[in-house]
């Protein structure tokens, strides 16, 4: 009996033993467990969140420095951008597959003015109306804003300006007592006497390339002939109405004439840049992103140029394409309040100068083209502010890409000879009334 008893005794003990180590041993794994999930909680909350957008790659590194000046003043946020190609339409595209794909991994959409209709009508987009006032907009170009509204609704902050212009070359005109272009008329004449004269290999170049750029380049000559592509309110299209057709005869008759190198036909901005940086046009349409550049120590062209508004026909006005970068907030992020603190900071007064300071673009708040400091380093600024506020927006409508895109072809097989001015006016109408149910 004693025997037995000793038996179940040390039996238990052994028993009580054992769930004593397995109650301890359990007790520190949980703990540890515990330990080791809040240290890297942790370390996660303390690692900074990553806010994405995609741009063109020209502008990511115009970006740098204040994508460098944002991450030291807010080092819990790692602005990441991603370089895209330089063709508006093609960033447009990049975006779009990821919209569609779901769970797009960009936080910010770095926006053309022509994309608002298209992704706040598709619901990528979260209204802004909530977080910004209208006193504060009321800072802001009126032509920006609005081309950041969509159906009432706001969803575009404004980070900078654009308006196509005429570059010239101020000193042959001066030399040949010319005096700066007006209408259509005098800058073929000006040029023909010019190239005549050996002084330029070239007369005129522009984006003729089938992209983005050519509807905008279209939208300036057809203001300047009178006509006009959608009417947003009533969607009427113009296109086959003959100061539209006209509009492109002038722009067949500059490669024609020998004006415009063929070429032009595969051109975008950064081509024709080129082209006249080095000396070889006595004028360009652009944007005005060239001031700078054309201004550099390398440039054939350094000191010799001027702008001015688009030319025109008689007895029409100017029409400068109104262009422009925003900002706006990607629905679906998971880091909107981050996202939103990135677009505060690039749309403030001073960080909005210091890139205008380092790069030439044209400001989106209305107070910077007086700006003290901006016009000592860029004198025509005043006069800009007169160009922006005239600019022409393309359609503001949801199925802009689309109505771009027919013009685009069309504009194109006229340029190219594969259709007359007349047949390509024709065809593009009668698509666009397609598109918006009007045929
Ligand atoms: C500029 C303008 C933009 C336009 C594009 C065309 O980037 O700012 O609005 O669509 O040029 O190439």
């Amino acid at each position: 009996m004693m025997i037995l008893k000793s038996i179940w005794r040390s039996w238990t003990n052994q028993w009580h033993h054992l769930w004593q180590q397995r109650i301890f041993y359990g007790a520190i794994a949980a703990i540890t467990a515990v330990l080791v999930f809040g240290i890297h909680s942790f370390v996660l909350s303390q690692q900074p969140v990553q806010v994405s957008i995609l741009m063109q790659a020209l502008e990511r590194s115009q970006w740098e420095p204040i994508v460098e000046r944002f991450e030291e003043e807010n080092p819990d946020i790692d602005l990441e951008i991603v370089e895209g190609p330089n063709a508006t339409n093609l960033v447009e595209d990049l975006y779009t597959s990821a919209f569609l794909l779901g769970d797009s991994i960009y936080d910010i959409v770095y926006m053309d003015i022509v994309w608002t209709p298209k992704f706040a009508a598709a619901g990528w987009l979260e209204p802004l109306d909530d977080r910004v006032s209208d006193e504060e907009l009321s800072a802001f170009l009126e032509g920006d804003i609005e081309g950041g509204r969509y159906d009432g609704k706001l969803y575009r902050m404004p980070f900078r300006s654009d308006a196509g212009m005429l570059y010239y070359r101020k000193d042959l005109l001066e030399e040949n007592g010319f005096e700066p272009p007006e209408t259509t008329e005098e800058l073929i004449e000006i040029s023909q006497t010019l190239q005549e004269q050996g002084d330029v290999e070239w007369g005129y170049v522009w984006q003729g390339r089938q992209y983005e750029g050519l509807a905008a380049v279209f939208v300036e000559v057809l203001e300047g002939h009178g006509g006009f592509w959608v009417n947003p309110e009533t969607e009427e299209v113009g296109l086959d109405e003959p100061e539209a057709i006209a509009a492109l005869e002038f722009l067949t008759d500059t490669i024609d004439q020998g004006i415009s190198p063929t070429g032009v036909t595969t051109y975008q901005e950064e081509e024709a840049r080129r082209f006249f940086q080095n000396g070889r046009t006595v004028f360009m349409r652009n944007w005005p992103y060239v001031w700078p550049l054309a201004n550099e120590d390398d440039s054939a062209v350094q000191g010799k140029i001027a702008i001015k508004p688009m030319v025109h026909q008689a007895g029409f006005n100017s029409g400068a394409c109104q262009g422009g970068w925003g900002l706006a907030l990607v629905k679906d992020s998971p880091h909107k309040e981050e996202a939103w603190r990135v677009i505060e900071f690039m749309t403030s007064e001073s960080v909005q100068k210091q890139f205008i300071l380092d790069t030439a673009y044209v400001p989106s708040r209305r107070s910077l083209f007086n700006d003290p400091d901006i016009v000592a380093e860029y004198s025509h600024y005043p006069d800009l502010l007169e160009v922006q506020e005239r600019s022409v927006l393309r359609p503001p409508i949801a199925q802009y890409a689309q109505a771009s895109d027919i013009l685009q072809r069309n504009l194109s097989s006229a340029l190219t000879g594969r259709l007359s001015p007349q047949q390509a006016m024709e065809q593009a109408a009668a698509e666009t009334r397609r598109l918006l149910g009007r045929a």
